[in-house]
């Protein structure tokens, strides 16, 4: 890559900027890293990576020498223009997102006129016109800002940081925006340009639209549970048309995850603060919590009271390859089946550090063998490949029930009805 490569900053080193900045090292820039959080950049600058996302520890080694990280602001500011902010914006209690995290950033910056931010972090609409106010009524119009909202997921992050299916940079046609767009021209994606409000609403609205097609699948699930037909037949029949298309066309218990229910109430929050009632959004929501308590509901077709009873949750992470557990259906899961009397044990390939601080009462097994020692039935939550892999006979042997509810429509079914289970998925 050519050393002529602009140096960036990132500023919030969770799971969108390390990967950001492991993304931009990789593409040749300089890169400087600011948190807040000392342990987690203590832990960076010894080279342990604080999150699970595949690839991403290998690229941050082979890019030790282009990656610098500190809690203080000054070094980024002294050797980048652009500083990417990548830091939270977790829902309030109304459901609108605080944006607390990124005012801190805001309030940090100095007057400067060849300074810009660049906002990964996904932000209500109107937060650019916000901020660019905020600058301008402290003297520092001259600090750029530039919205360019960030679509990775978790668990190909990287991989899709480098092939993303567009970039969107949303800007005043100015220097920074060149800047941005010239930073990704390497990826040789499809360029959104636009103002800033469009690029901010942009991000809103893919994840909304996402969310609503997961729900709209669950639902034709419910209804195929009733009438007979097959919801995974069905959403292959769908989504050939290419109209609609295939993904995100996959029943389950519900979408979890730091994304999709914080920008689905975010966006309908937004709405309604502007006069709006964005009903559809609305069912979304409750079509989701309700999936995720449909589980309890097959539980006790088949065990009656759930008091007593041993339940195995395999999985717990808020999908695979990921460590994150943030709005996974297993939380409310684990705590319907506690209230109603059950015992939880649980098995995460990698989650589980995270999960412990979360999950009250559940007892943690370091298989998924282990997990369903003596347990009444096993519900499969987060499709790990290696559940995939999972011997049914010997965990026939080893339960004390006879109940598969696969939450992912993930395993075989004749492997487990072979092994003497009764299988449960989700629409079929
Ligand atoms: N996680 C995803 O899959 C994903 C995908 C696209 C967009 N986003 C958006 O990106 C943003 C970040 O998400 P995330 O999942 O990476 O969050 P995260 O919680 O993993 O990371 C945020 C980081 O910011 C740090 N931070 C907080 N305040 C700070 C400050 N004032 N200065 C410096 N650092 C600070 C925190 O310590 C933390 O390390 C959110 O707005 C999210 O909605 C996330």
């Amino acid at each position: 890559m050519s050393s002529a490569r602009q140096p960036i900053a990132v500023i919030g080193t969770g799971y969108v900027g390390l990967v950001t900045a492991a993304g931009f090292a990789e593409l040749g820039s300089e890169v400087w890293c600011v948190d807040i959080d000392a342990d987690k950049i203590a832990r960076l600058e010894r080279g342990e990576i604080p999150i699970y996302e595949p690839g991403l520890a290998e690229c941050v080694l082979a890019n030790r020498e282009r990656l610098h990280f500190s809690t203080e602001l000054a070094p980024a500011l002294e050797h980048a223009q652009l500083l990417f902010v990548a830091v939270g914006t977790p829902p309030t209690y109304s459901g609108d997102a605080d944006l607390s995290a990124v005012n801190a950033v805001v309030d940090a910056m100095p007057t400067s006129d060849h300074h810009a931010l660049v906002m990964k972090s996904t932000v209500p609409v109107g937060t650019g016109a916000a901020i660019k106010r905020s600058f301008a009524q402290r003297g520092k119009e001259g600090f750029a800002y530039v919205s360019c909202p960030e679509f990775l997921k978790e668990g190909s992050a990287l991989e899709d940081f480098l092939h993303p299916d567009r970039v969107v940079v949303g800007d005043d046609g100015d220097w920074a925006g060149d800047a941005v767009i010239e930073l990704y021209a390497p990826l040789d994606a499809p360029l959104v340009r636009t103002d800033v409000a469009s690029a901010e609403m942009i991000k809103l609205a893919a994840n909304a639209f996402l969310a609503t097609k997961i729900s709209f699948i669950n639902e034709i699930a419910n209804v195929c549970e009733e009438t007979g037909a097959d919801v995974l037949e069905v959403a292959r029949g769908m989504g050939l048309d290419r109209r609609i298309g295939t993904h995100f066309l996959k029943p389950g218990i519900g979408f979890g995850g730091s994304c999709f229910p914080k920008d689905v109430s975010a966006l309908k929050q937004l709405a309604g603060n502007s006069g709006y009632h964005f009903q559809l959004l609305t069912s979304v929501i409750e079509v989701n919590e309700l999936q995720k308590r449909r589980v309890v509901g097959k539980l006790q077709k088949h065990l009656g009271s759930l008091v007593g009873k041993e339940i195995a949750l395999l999985g717990l992470a808020f999908k695979s390859n990921t460590d994150d557990m943030r709005e996974a259906s297993s939380l409310v899961l684990s705590a319907r089946l506690q209230a109603d009397g059950a015992k939880v044990r649980a098995y995460d390939p990698v989650a589980e550090e995270q999960a412990r601080s979360l999950m009250g009462g559940v007892e943690f097994a370091p298989g998924a063998l282990d997990a369903l020692d003596g347990a009444d039935a096993a519900v499969l939550v987060t499709e790990w490949p290696e559940f995939a892999e999972l011997d049914w006979s010997q965990a026939a042997q080893r339960m004390s029930g006879r109940l598969v509810i696969d939450g992912r429509n993930f395993i075989d079914p004749e492997t487990v009805k072979a092994a003497g289970f009764i299988y449960e998925g989700i629409g079929r």
